[in-house]
C-alpha cells in the first residue's frame, strides 16, 4: 500500500532530515513511527500524505514514494486526499466549520460527492465511530478530546484507505485516549492501513 524507496529529504536550510529511508507498509497494517524529537517522524508522514513535496516549499527530495500505486510527487493533492486521510496533533488546525455536522461532511461536499452519498457516509461515520454525542454541537464548546474525535470522524467520512495520525494522543486525557483507541481498533478491523507517529514518551498509552 505504501512504498518508500531510498528517499532522502532536506528542508530548506536544514541538512539531512531523512537520509536514504526505505519503508514498505502492506494494506491493513498498523505501523507506529517512533523516535526522539526531531528525528523525522512527521517528515515521513508528510511524504505519505503528500505535504512533501506539494506544500512544503524549498526542500530537496529524492527517491520514490508510492501510495496505493500513485507516485506521490506526481499525483494531484485532491487525488491523494481520496486515499490518505490525516489527523494532526492539534485538531483545531484542521477545522473549517464552527459546527460538528458541517465539519463531518465538509470534505465530501468539497469533493463534489452527491448529497445522497454524503448522507450515507455521514450516517456510517456516526454509527461506526459511535459519535452521537458530538452531533449538532458548536465546535468551540468541545473539549480537546471531543475535537480530536471530530477530526478523526471528518477524515473517516472521506473513506480513505490510509490513515495518518500525527501524535494523536499528545493533548488527550485518559478517557479521550480510550475513545481514540476504540476508533483505531475500528479502522484496523475494516482493513485500513494506519500510520501513527508516536513520541516514545506516549508509549504507555
Ligand atoms: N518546515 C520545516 N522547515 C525546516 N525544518 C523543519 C521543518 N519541519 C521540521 N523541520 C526539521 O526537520 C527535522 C525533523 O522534524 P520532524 O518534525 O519530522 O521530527 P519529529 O520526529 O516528528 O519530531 P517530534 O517528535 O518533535 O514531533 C527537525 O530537525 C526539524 O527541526
Ligand atoms: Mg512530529
Amino acid at each position: 500500500m505504501i512504498q518508500i524507496q531510498d528517499v532522502s529529504f532536506e528542508y530548506e536550510k536544514e541538512q539531512g532530515t531523512l537520509s536514504h529511508i526505505d519503508l514498505n507498509i502492506q494494506q491493513g497494517e498498523c505501523v507506529v513511527l517512533t523516535g526522539e524529537s526531531g528525528c523525522g517522524k512527521t517528515t515521513v508522514t508528510k511524504l505519505i500524505n503528500g505535504l512533501i513535496p506539494h506544500f512544503v516549499e524549498g526542500g530537496t527530495l529524492s527517491g520514490t514514494t508510492i501510495v496505493n500505486g500513485m507516485e506521490v510527487p506526481k499525483t494531484e493533492m485532491y487525488r491523494l486526499a481520496e486515499q490518505v486521510g490525516s489527523v494532526f496533533q492539534n485538531p483545531k488546525s484542521q477545522f473549517f466549520n464552527i459546527d460538528s455536522d458541517s465539519e463531518i461532511t465538509f470534505g465530501l461536499e468539497n469533493a463534489g460527492v452527491e448529497p445522497k452519498k454524503i448522507k450515507e457516509r455521514y450516517e456510517a461515520t456516526v454509527s461506526a465511530l459511535k459519535i452521537q454525542s458530538l452531533l449538532g454541537r458548536n465546535i468551540f464548546s468541545m473539549s480537546g478530546g471531543e475535537k480530536q474525535s471530530l477530526a478523526f470522524a471528518s477524515v473517516y467520512a472521506m473513506n480513505p484507505s490510509v490513515f495518518v495520525l500525527d501524535e494523536p494522543t499528545a493533548n488527550l486525557d485518559a478517557d479521550a485516549i480510550d475513545t481514540l483507541r476504540q476508533q483505531i481498533i475500528q479502522i484496523k478491523k475494516e482493513g485500513r492501513t494506519v500510520v501513527i507517529e508516536l513520541h516514545p514518551i506516549c508509549w504507555t498509552v
